[in-house]
């Protein structure tokens, strides 16, 4: 391997991609395979979010955390695709409970079709990966993914409890994102070591790289949604605000806040003022909101490393480590 694809800090992403590529073009087949309905309005809405791709690490984690502790096979591609139709019906209902109207660079579904068509389909995908789950015929596998999507629905409506409250603290933040995010990832990596045949031992530590990885995702997401380039996330920025959703940066820049400013956030988050935006960037920028919510996000990502210590070296884990990283430093 080319020294220049290893770094200190595990592969550099188009390293990750090129040992990843075979496994991914399966994965993808599968998916698109799996997708269809005689139903045609299913089709058009499936085929609209999931051609226009998005970065599909879920997946590519599930067939890392394989090759990391394994042999891979098609039940890792099954997999792989379960927790991609999870993810991507959370999207499609997502986008309706935040009303945005741009995702993976495309109107959403809720903006071309509306919000109903969207919820149903969304609920179409969630039941074909249950389908997919039950060909699996392992009942470990189902009890992993059923609590998965439990604890997911839990964090969906945990976080609509905190919509325009602007008491909501980091604690409160993190329990959210733990469960509406991060356990989907963890399900995704301790299903690619317990496909590979890992021990308990083994499953569990992969299962901490994910959670852990898990957090350090969202709170970059919830970074770029105040800081990103809008064309390169190919989602609008500042949808957290206009739901009236404090993410941690808002979350640090009330408790960091002089009296008067604080006032003026919480009134913000109360409304879902949009219009306030530029108020709530001078705020974050004083308040040094969005570099503490990037340490925070290192922290979790150092974890989720951490996680993999004493597991035998292979470039798999190098690029789960490289991935650590992405999920911090990626701009989209
Ligand atoms: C978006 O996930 C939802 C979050 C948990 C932040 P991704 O950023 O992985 O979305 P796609 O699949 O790449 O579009
Ligand atoms: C992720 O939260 C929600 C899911 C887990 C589906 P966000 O609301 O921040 O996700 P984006 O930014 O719309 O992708
Ligand atoms: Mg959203
Ligand atoms: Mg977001």
């Amino acid at each position: 391997m080319p020294a220049q694809t290893t770094t200190a800090q595990g592969l550099s992403l188009p390293a990750i991609q090129a040992l990843a590529k075979a496994d991914m073009a399966a994965i993808d087949a599968l998916i698109r395979h799996r997708l269809s309905s005689d139903v045609v309005l299913i089709n058009q809405i499936a085929e609209h979010i999931v051609s226009a791709g998005g970065k599909r690490l879920r997946p590519m984690l599930v067939a890392l955390a394989g090759r990391a502790t394994g042999p891979v096979g098609a039940d890792h591609h099954q997999l792989a695709a379960i927790i991609e139709f999870i993810h991507t019906s959370t999207l499609l209902h997502d986008d309706v409970v935040d009303e945005s109207d741009l995702r993976r660079g495309r109107s959403t579904a809720n903006a071309l079709w509306g919000n109903a068509p969207s919820v149903l389909v969304g609920d179409f995908l969630y039941s074909r990966s249950f389908q997919l789950m039950v060909e699996l015929d392992r009942m470990e596998v189902m009890r992993i993914l059923a609590d998965t999507t439990n604890r997911i629905a839990e964090g969906e409506v945990l976080q609509l409890l905190h919509v325009h409250n602007p008491d909501t603290d980091e604690a409160a933040y993190l329990n959210v994102i733990e469960r509406k995010t991060a356990v989907l990832f963890a399900a995704g990596t301790q299903l690619g070591a317990l496909a590979s045949g890992a021990d308990e031992t083994v499953q569990r530590k992969l299962h901490d790289y994910g959670l852990q990885l898990g957090y350090a995702f969202q709170i970059a997401d919830d970074v770029l949604d105040y800081s990103a380039d809008a064309d390169a996330l190919g989602k609008n920025l500042g949808d957290d605000l206009a739901e009236g959703k404090a993410t941690l940066p808002l979350i640090h820049a009330m408790a960091h806040a002089d009296d008067a400013v604080r006032e003026r956030l919480r009134g913000i988050v109360e409304r879902g003022d949009t219009s306030a935006m530029p108020e709530v960037l001078a705020a974050i920028e004083r308040a040094g909101s969005l570099d503490y919510s990037l340490r925070r996000a290192f922290e979790y990502a150092a974890a989720a490393e951490s996680a993999l210590d004493g597991l035998p070296g292979n470039e798999a884990i190098d690029a789960l480590r490289g991935l650590a990283r992405y999920a911090v430093e990626r701009g989209h």
